[in-house]
């Protein structure tokens, strides 16, 4: 079996099973690579080492590699043969000048090539250690020319990072040629005017070390979960490198790290079985809402149990067999007792009390009674959520898969879905961006971060003093190393060829060989939001006099008699459960709604600045995040855009990025700038924090407090309202109250609540 032939095959996949309309698109583009992999094919009977052949094998397979990076890597590879004794050592020493030079090249791509450099360096007689590295290290393919290209930038800093450590020996001149040859192309990319690419399905993959216990067939039955050696990319950007995580049984795991770096993205190759889990273990993962349907709520919930609805089954066949006139008594006989033992299993595995426990999860996530007997279709999509997180609860898996579960919640319902995960026998692993949910359950924080996973012990408080303070431990010693190594290579370099201090010498390579490897940690800068000033509004700013609404003549009143003031510095919470009425209340105070009774009163000069999740999803996702704010706000100079962008942290080539390779939280960003470039003097947010990470909710939380003009938010993030609110507004049974004792007293009575109804 041949690497070079499964990587067509993967490449044909690949393209049949995208749309067909990308077809002819790629075909063009991939030329030059499939050349590559012919030749590769071609290369592979060669069974005898030959360096020689590097300089023609890659004129050929790469025509258009400058001849100075192309004389460069054949020189590192012929002068360190000897040492470059594994693929791995050969990728990182030449692969990035590959892919910095070769269009549209990926990564796997490159380790391909470079495993033909390992055949024409040693031949067959390839090291023990690189074989097992090529084995464990499985590489998908996936073709996905928009993220390569977009994802230059991180390639021309590995560029960077790597020609820094570069050997010596080899020509400075030719090194400095390639490298200026490198810069120029990524200058000519990134120069071009934005120009509109087609939007591509962006692929992830994911490979991991075979499982070393479940290989020994020990602890077959444990429900531990080890992963190992995990690589996942999204075309060519890496998001994991090696990365190891395990997870205990019974323990609650929070995924956090930045916004944009993947962790919804390993969520989902762990649940689609890209990322291995011994298949012992029932795994559940909520990701899409219950389809809209005539089934009830109920009866969706109950029929997630596959056991439960296998039992019922068998109990109506018996049944119907019992039903049969003219059974002999053996027959009756060996029905009964078949199903008196169905029914002591059904028994065993507490099946009587089933329905109530589901109504109980329902309960809980916010359906009453009634409206558990309603058909899925006549919700939306945000409590049909609440239906898909109520069926992955019911069923009790060993590890449970949670992105986000507290988006579609309100106050209550978290509050019961913390209390309940607390006492959860399995395993969970969930991404959240809400302090106080990961400090509720958490007993470990997984953090994501440099392509890898860090563990800790304890809830996200505590992950958080110890994080940074580990990370610059970290910096610092491996700093001290980099300046260790510089020094004894310049010594080594200095005193190769003289012959007293041989002995020296040899002594410091042994030394610089026994030295562990350090990684180079990038420690992620604190994010900062800024809404820029505005002139101050003199009160009363907005104001809902008597205000009464209801959509028409004969429907009934959603309020009555709303007496609300909010002046021009107001921070304003409003809370309430779903449903309640609060997206009906901003509407009523932005004026998108008539008051039926009642008057709205507004200064002359306020500006709303509005934020709504809605607005995120309708933004252009082919524009960049400039052409966004240009076509928003036309007439401003570049500097203008930038600056805007710059303010919530949309810096450098993110901007020039289209929308649709943003991450969630990145689109939210682009909204809050684009709100901001209007000089908004008074802002109003509706579940702003739904995308952002923790660090990104604080920013915007502190932000929000600088801001000299009025907000007004609905929120169910604890940790924004407790940053930003000095008033809250309680909306219920047709009444928005202002609660004296704030979010503490709020708190304590949805808890009271809650301990109610149980
Ligand atoms: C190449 O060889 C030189 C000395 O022979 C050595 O210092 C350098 O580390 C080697 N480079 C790589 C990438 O192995
Ligand atoms: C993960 O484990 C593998 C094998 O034990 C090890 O080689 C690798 O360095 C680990 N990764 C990290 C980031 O520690
Ligand atoms: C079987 O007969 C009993 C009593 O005659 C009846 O209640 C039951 O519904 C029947 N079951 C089926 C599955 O036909």
């Amino acid at each position: 079996m041949f690497a070079g032939q499964s990587l067509v095959d993967d490449y044909t996949l690949q393209i049949f099973s995208s749309d067909v309309a990308y077809y002819a698109f790629l075909v063009p583009a991939l030329l030059p690579a499939f050349i590559c992999f012919y030749f590769v094919i071609w290369l592979g009977h060669e069974k005898m080492a030959n360096v020689d052949a590097i300089p023609g094998f890659l004129a050929t397979s790469f025509p258009g590699l400058p001849v100075e990076v192309k004389d460069y890597i054949a020189a590192i590879l012929k002068e360190n043969a000897s040492e470059m004794v594994s693929v791995d050592e050969i990728f990182s020493a030449v692969g990035d000048h590959l892919i910095a030079n070769v269009e549209n090249l990926g990564d796997d791509v490159a380790r391909r090539v470079c495993e033909q450099f390992m055949k024409m360096l040693h031949g067959d007689n390839v090291p023990v250690s690189a074989k097992q590295v090529a084995t464990t290290r499985k590489l998908e393919q996936t073709v996905d020319m928009a993220a390569q290209k977009d994802d230059f930038r991180d390639r021309e800093s590995i560029w960077k990072l790597q020609t820094r450590d570069t050997p010596t020996i080899v020509d400075k001149d030719k090194l400095k040629k390639a490298e200026a040859k490198t810069m120029d192309k990524a200058v000519a990319r990134e120069g071009v005017p934005v120009v509109k690419r087609k939007r591509q399905e962006i692929l992830a993959t994911a490979s991991q070390a075979a499982n070393r216990r479940e290989q020994s067939g020990a602890g077959q039955n444990s429900l531990n979960v080890a992963l190992e050696s995990v690589d996942i990319s999204i075309g060519t950007k890496q998001l994991l490198s090696s990365a190891n995580v395990t997870m205990g049984y019974g323990r609650k795991y929070g995924l956090v790290g930045r916004n944009g770096i993947g962790k919804t993205t390993l969520l989902k190759m762990i649940s689609c079985g890209q990322l291995r889990i011994p298949p012992n273990i029932l795994m559940l993962s909520v990701e899409q809402e219950v389809e809209g349907d005539d089934t009830r709520v109920l009866d969706s919930v109950l029929s997630s149990d596959v056991k439960r609805m296998e039992m019922l089954e068998k109990e109506k066949i018996l049944q119907e067999r019992l039903n049969k006139s003219g059974l002999s008594d053996a027959e009756k006989n060996k029905h009964n007792t078949e199903l008196a033992k169905l029914y002591a299993d059904m028994e065993a595995s507490g099946m009587d009390k089933a329905p109530a426990r589901a109504a109980s999860i329902l309960y809980g996530l916010g359906f009453d009674p009634d409206e558990q007997k309603k058909p899925t279709k006549e919700f939306s999509g945000g409590w049909r959520m609440r239906v898909a997180l109520a069926r992955a609860l019911f069923v009790k898996p060993d590890l449970l898969l949670l992105d986000e579960p507290t988006n579609m919640l309100d106050m209550r319902a978290v509050y019961w879905l913390e209390g309940y995960l607390q006492q959860w026998e399995g395993t969970i692993l969930t991404v959240s961006h809400d302090r106080k949910f990961l400090n509720e359950i958490c007993t470990d924080i997984v953090h994501l971060h440099t392509r890898r996973l860090d563990q800790y012990k304890g809830n996200y408080d505590l992950y958080e003093k110890t994080m940074k303070e580990k990370l610059t431990q970290q910096q610092r010693e491996y700093e001290a190393q980099q300046q260790l190594r510089g020094h004894t290579q310049e010594f080594i370099d200095k005193f190769r060829y003289n012959a007293k201090r041989a002995a020296m010498v040899q002594s410091r390579i042994k030394m610089l060989e026994r030295l562990p490897v350090l990684q180079s940690v990038e420690i992620e800068s604190e994010v900062h939001f800024h809404f820029p000033e505005c002139e101050e509004l003199s009160n009363p700013v907005l104001i809902l006099d008597d205000v009464g609404f209801r959509y028409n003549a004969e429907s009934p009143f959603i309020f009555r008699k709303l007496n609300l003031g909010t002046h021009a510095q107001s921070r304003i919470c409003i809370v309430g459960e779903n449903g309640a009425g609060k997206t009906t209340l901003l509407k009523l105070l932005l004026g998108d709604l008539d008051p039926s009774t009642g008057i709205r009163h507004t200064n002359r000069r306020l500006r709303i600045g509005y934020f709504t999740q809605h607005h995120v999803d309708q933004l252009d996702m082919d524009q960049t995040a400039l052409e966004v704010l240009t076509t928003n706000h036309p007439g401003r100079t570049q500097e203008e855009y930038r600056a805007s962008l710059g303010r919530f942290g949309i810096i450098g080539d993110t901007a020039l990025q289209p929308v649709y390779t943003l991450s969630g939280g990145q689109k939210s960003r682009l909204a809050f700038a684009n709100i901001a470039m209007a000089k908004p003097n008074y802002l109003i947010m509706d579940e702003p924090t739904n995308h952002l990470d923790v660090e990104t909710v604080e920013a915007l939380g502190k932000a929000l407090n600088k801001f000299n003009g009025g907000v007004v938010l609905v929120s169910h993030d604890e940790q924004l309202i407790s940053l930003v609110c000095r008033e809250l507004w309680v909306v219920k049974d047709r009444m928005v109250s202002n609660l004296e004792g704030g979010l503490e007293e709020y708190r304590k009575q949805v808890y009271k609540q809650l301990q109610l109804a149980a």
